[in-house]
């Protein structure tokens, strides 16, 4: 799958770029059943809020092959690709699950700060992509961009490690009103089966979620070969350390796995 000429200069421009329904409901369906699955085991890889809830499960890809096939997806590493021009491997996997009522705050923030302090990673070639598993609406705590903020580059950021359970280099208010009078915020909802991919240094956040309705959401992180992580400090279920440029899996292999599920449980 290619990208037009529109959208790539929209992403150069903006910092982002929404897919909608990139992924089938029958797709969707079977991961979101996967994801719950993931969060109710009782693994080092899934954080948990303060309440309990969970927060996110790191590199599912590994263990779980339904999401080892939409790691290795056509629909999702080919417009990469193509923007970066250069193979890509797998930075990291998360699904984040902004639980009904639970899911709290993902504070401001620029992923490459956190790239490049604790990873190593040389320069924002990496891209972050986002893929709905519930659908996104205004009210649940959808992910709000600041359009073009990218353009600012690395900015100053502290490390946050009171607000959630999850450490964060986060921004200044001061620095986010800047960049908002300048790009505003767009925050882009949907079905389940969207695909939003957004620059490494374009500001986001998120609200929690007060609603009955979760919002979970696969967040991956695909990085250029050349620009592989020189000095990682974080565990390698969080920044993987397997730079081996991604093969795309068939178009169809998601479907597949999910039918030969339905069948064997029959
Ligand atoms: C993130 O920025 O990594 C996650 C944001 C969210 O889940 O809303
Ligand atoms: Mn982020």
């Amino acid at each position: 799958m290619r990208l037009d000429d529109d959208q790539v200069q929209f992403f150069n421009r903006e910092g982002w770029l929404f897919l909608p329904e990139l992924f089938s409901r029958e797709e969707t369906e079977f991961l979101a059943r996967e994801a719950e699955a993931i969060y109710a085991a009782n693994r080092p890889e899934v954080w948990r809020e303060k309440s309990g809830a969970p927060r996110t499960a790191f590199a599912a890809h590994l263990y779980n092959e339904a999401f080892a096939a939409l790691a290795a997806h056509p629909r999702m590493i080919e417009p990469i690709e193509q923007i970066f021009g250069e193979g890509v491997y797998m930075h990291q996997f998360k699904i984040n699950a902004k639980s009904a009522f639970t899911g709290d705050v993902w504070q401001w923030h620029q992923d490459y700060g956190t790239w490049k302090r604790d990873d190593g990673m040389p320069e924002p070639r990496a891209m972050n992509i986002a893929i709905f598993l519930d659908e996104v609406m205004p009210i649940n705590g959808p992910l709000m961009l600041v359009p073009k903020s990218q353009h600012a580059g690395d900015l100053e950021a502290s490390h946050d490690l009171q607000t959630t359970s999850y450490p964060l280099w986060t921004l200044d208010e001061a620095t986010v009103t800047r960049l908002v009078d300048q790009g505003g915020i767009v925050a882009p909802t949907g079905k389940p089966g969207g695909m939003l991919m957004f620059h490494g240094n374009l500001v986001h956040g998120s609200a929690g979620n007060i609603t009955p309705y979760p919002r979970k959401i696969v967040y991956l992180t695909l990085n250029a070969v050349s620009n592989y992580i020189r000095t990682p400090t974080r565990p390698d279920y969080i920044a993987h350390r397997d730079f081996t440029p991604i093969k795309t899996a068939d178009d169809d292999a998601l479907l597949r796995l999910a039918q030969a599920r339905r069948e064997a449980a029959e």
